[in-house]
C-alpha cells in the first residue's frame, strides 16, 4: 500500500491518519504548524514520524495529504518541492483541484478527498469518520486509490465535476451547520420559558433523533410531519403571532422555512394546491407586514419566499 504523509496534524488529519492506518496504509511522516501538533499525531500512529519540515514529509510519503485549514493549503502547496509521480491530496469541501496546481506543473498527481462528515474533535472525528461518504476529485490512477481508500473505510464516495464542487459543499452547511442552528433557535425558544439550554438539548434529541429515523426510514417527501404537513392553518398563525411578539428574529426564518416546506408537503400529497396557497399567503404576508413592504409582487430580489409564491401562483394560474 501506497506510504501516506500528513501536512496539518488538526481533527481531520489525526482521524484520517489513525484509521487509514489501522485499515493496513503505512503512515510515515507528519509535519504541522506547530511541532507539538505534529508530535500528537505521530504519537497515536505506530510508525509516523513527525518533522518540522514540510519538506521532509513531501520527501518520505508517496501520497501526503495537506490536512491544514483551507486558507492555507495554497501557502502550503507553495512551499514544498514535490516530487514527480508522488499525490498530493487535500480535503476542503469547498476547495477544487485549481489549488494543487503548483504540486501538479511539478509532476504529481493531484486529488481532493472530503469527508462528508462533521468533526468536531480529535475523538468524536475518529469514530465518526468510519461509514462517511467522501467526495472525491482526481484523475486516472488517483481516482481509483482514493475510491479504494474511502471503501476501506467502510465509506461511500461520489466523484465530482469541479463546477459542482462549491454547491455541493453549501449543501452540506445546510444538512449539518444549519440543524445546529435550529437547535440553537428551538432552545433559545425554550429559555423564553425559563428552561435552560443543556436542559432544552436534552428534552429535544429524542424529537431529533426520530426525526432522522424518519428521514433514513421512511424518506422525502413522507417523512415530513407537523402543520404544514396537515394543512393546519390555524396553528401557523398562531406560530406566527406568538414569534412575532416575543421573538421576531426568529419569525423570518420560521416564514422563509415554512414556505420551502409547503413544496415537500404537496408532494406528499396531504394537501391540496388551494390549500398550499393559503399556507403561501399566510407565511408571505406576515413577511410583508414585519418587513413593511405594501405588496410582495415584483420583490424577486427579496429571498426565496418571495420567488416561492411567484412559482407557485404560476402553477396555481395555469
Ligand atoms: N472539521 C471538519 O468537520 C471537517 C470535515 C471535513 C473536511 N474538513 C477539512 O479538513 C481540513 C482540515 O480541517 P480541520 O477541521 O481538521 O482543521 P484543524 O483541526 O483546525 O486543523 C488544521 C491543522 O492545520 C495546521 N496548519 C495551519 N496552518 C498551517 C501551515 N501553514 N502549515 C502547516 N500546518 C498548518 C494546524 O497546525 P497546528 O495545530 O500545528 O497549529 C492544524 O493542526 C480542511 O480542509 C477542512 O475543510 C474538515
Amino acid at each position: 500500500m501506497l506510504k501516506l504523509g500528513f501536512i496539518g496534524a488538526g481533527t481531520t488529519g489525526t482521524a484520517l491518519a489513525v484509521r487509514l492506518q489501522e485499515k493496513g496504509y503505512p503512515v510515515v511522516a507528519v509535519a504541522s504548524r506547530t511541532r507539538s501538533s505534529a508530535d500528537k499525531l505521530a504519537a497515536a500512529v505506530s510508525g509516523c514520524r513527525s518533522y518540522d519540515s514540510k519538506q521532509e514529509v513531501a520527501n518520505s510519503a508517496e501520497l501526503v495529504f495537506v490536512t491544514t485549514t483551507d486558507d492555507v493549503i495554497p501557502q502550503v502547496i507553495a512551499e514544498v518541492r514535490w516530487n514527480a509521480g508522488q499525490s498530493v491530496v487535500h480535503c476542503s469541501g469547498a476547495d477544487s483541484l485549481d489549488v494543487l496546481e503548483k504540486a501538479k506543473s511539478e509532476g504529481a498527481q493531484v486529488g481532493a478527498f472530503h469527508p462528508l462528515q462533521t468533526f468536531a474533535g480529535v475523538t468524536h472525528a475518529i469514530d465518526n469518520l468510519p461509514g462517511s461518504t467522501f467526495a472525491l476529485e482526481a484523475e486516472g490512477p488517483l481516482l481509483e486509490v482514493l475510491k479504494k481508500m474511502a471503501g476501506s473505510l467502510d465509506g461511500h464516495w461520489v466523484v465530482l465535476a469541479p463546477g459542482d464542487k462549491v454547491l455541493y459543499h453549501a449543501a452540506a452547511v445546510i444538512a449539518c451547520n444549519y440543524m445546529v442552528t435550529l437547535v440553537k433557535m428551538a432552545t433559545d425558544l425554550w429559555g423564553s420559558f425559563g428552561v435552560p439550554t443543556a436542559e432544552a438539548t436534552q428534552a429535544l434529541l429524542p424529537l431529533l433523533r426520530g426525526t432522522i429515523n424518519n428521514i433514513e426510514n421512511v424518506g422525502l417527501p413522507d417523512c415530513l410531519t407537523g402543520p404544514i404537513a396537515r394543512g393546519d392553518l390555524g396553528t401557523i398563525g398562531k406560530h406566527l403571532e406568538a414569534l412575532e411578539k416575543r421573538a421576531p428574529a426568529i419569525a423570518a426564518t420560521y416564514r422563509d422555512l415554512g414556505i420551502q416546506t409547503i413544496p415537500i408537503s404537496l408532494s406528499k400529497g396531504k394537501i391540496a394546491r388551494e390549500k398550499a396557497e393559503e399556507l403561501h399567503q399566510l407565511l408571505a404576508k406576515s413577511w410583508r407586514r414585519n418587513t413593511n413592504e405594501d405588496d410582495a409582487e415584483g420583490q424577486d430580489s427579496r429571498g426565496s419566499g418571495y420567488r416561492g409564491q411567484h412559482r407557485l401562483r404560476g402553477k396555481h394560474n395555469h
